[in-house]
């Protein structure tokens, strides 16, 4: 038997400049590869009232981030200026920059209303129009200009919400007459009707029971595949359940105002179990907050 030529080996050449180029959070956590927002120094005032500074962290497509931290420490606002909702709020000025798949969100010529068509979100209390159910879905893609076949529209999103099978034989029916978590999820179906790419998420299961939350968490992990989703949430199972990443915020007192700031990001695992900062670690084991 012939011996076979032994293969030739050659050193894998690997530019050492790709892996300095890994990309990193201002702490030097590994950052998504594919961010949708890379938010960067962001700083935020109500007036002469500084609501957060210091805000940096990427928020990767296709996954789930979750925002937590104490009441007050500018989780919503934060949140709110994803979408520039709070360009709505006069007095109030953003600094920093936030980028939305690569370009300024608050770029001169970015027009607010182009944003909230393509970053949706879904509100702590449940918000339904006082229409019926087939209309709080079909109106946003309605008044969009969105051509398709609103009945099977209707019916895509209601299903993907998880609603249809509940709903399917009233769609005429006023949506005050659904319960709590039922008008949550005619919620998502109204956010995903106009086929936004990022969903906002502001305790969108605060007001609901445990099965209706539940019925959400699993809703959030299964609009994932096509979304982007940002939840703020201040039940830490909930962040641990559902989330990829999750950054902790917090109120900085240290300067005599109270100002919101991020303290860490990080993968939940990591962020839950091996949190880099003390102040996210007693947060998190319930010591403070
Ligand atoms: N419209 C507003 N005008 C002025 N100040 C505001 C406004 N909204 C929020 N703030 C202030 O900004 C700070 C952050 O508020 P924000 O609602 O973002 O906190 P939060 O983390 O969402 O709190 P919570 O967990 O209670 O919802 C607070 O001090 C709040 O009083
Ligand atoms: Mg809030």
């Amino acid at each position: 038997m012939s011996e076979m030529p032994a293969p030739t080996m050659t050193e894998p050449t690997v530019d050492p400049s790709v892996l300095a180029a890994t990309p990193v959070d201002a702490q030097g956590t590994p950052r998504p590869v594919d961010a949708v927002f890379t938010v960067e120094q962001l700083a935020f005032f109500y007036g002469a009232n500084q609501a957060l500074r210091d805000v940096s962290l990427s928020i990767g497509r296709h996954e789930i981030t979750a925002l937590i931290g104490p009441s007050g420490c500018g989780k919503t606002t934060f949140i709110r200026c994803l979408n520039r909702l709070n360009d709505l709020i006069p007095g109030t000025r953003v600094e920093g920059r936030i980028d939305f798949n690569g370009s300024s969100l608050y770029a001169p010529g970015v027009r607010a209303i182009d944003i909230r068509r393509r970053i949706g979100m879904v509100f702590q209390k449940p918000n339904p129009f006082p229409k019926s159910i087939y209309d709080n879905v079909a109106i946003a893609p309605k008044v969009n200009g969105i051509r398709a076949n609103m009945d099977e529209l209707v019916e895509e999103c209601l299903t993907r919400a998880a609603l249809w099978d509940e709903v399917k034989g009233k769609l005429r029916d006023s949506a005050f007459s659904l319960s709590g978590g039922q008008q949550q999820r005619l919620c998502i179906a109204r956010a995903i009707a106009i086929r936004p790419e990022v969903i906002l998420m502001d305790e969108p299961c605060s007001a609901l029971d445990p099965v209706a939350t539940i019925r959400i968490e699993e809703l959030m992990v299964e609009l994932k595949s096509d979304y982007t989703i940002v939840v703020v949430t201040h039940n830490m199972q909930q962040a641990a359940r559902v989330s990829d990443r999750t950054a902790f915020f917090t109120v900085d007192v240290s300067e005599g105002g109270r100002t919101g700031m991020m303290v860490e990001v990080g993968s939940t695992e990591q962020m839950f179990t091996a949190p880099s900062d003390q102040r996210t670690d007693d947060y998190i084991t319930g010591r403070f907050g």
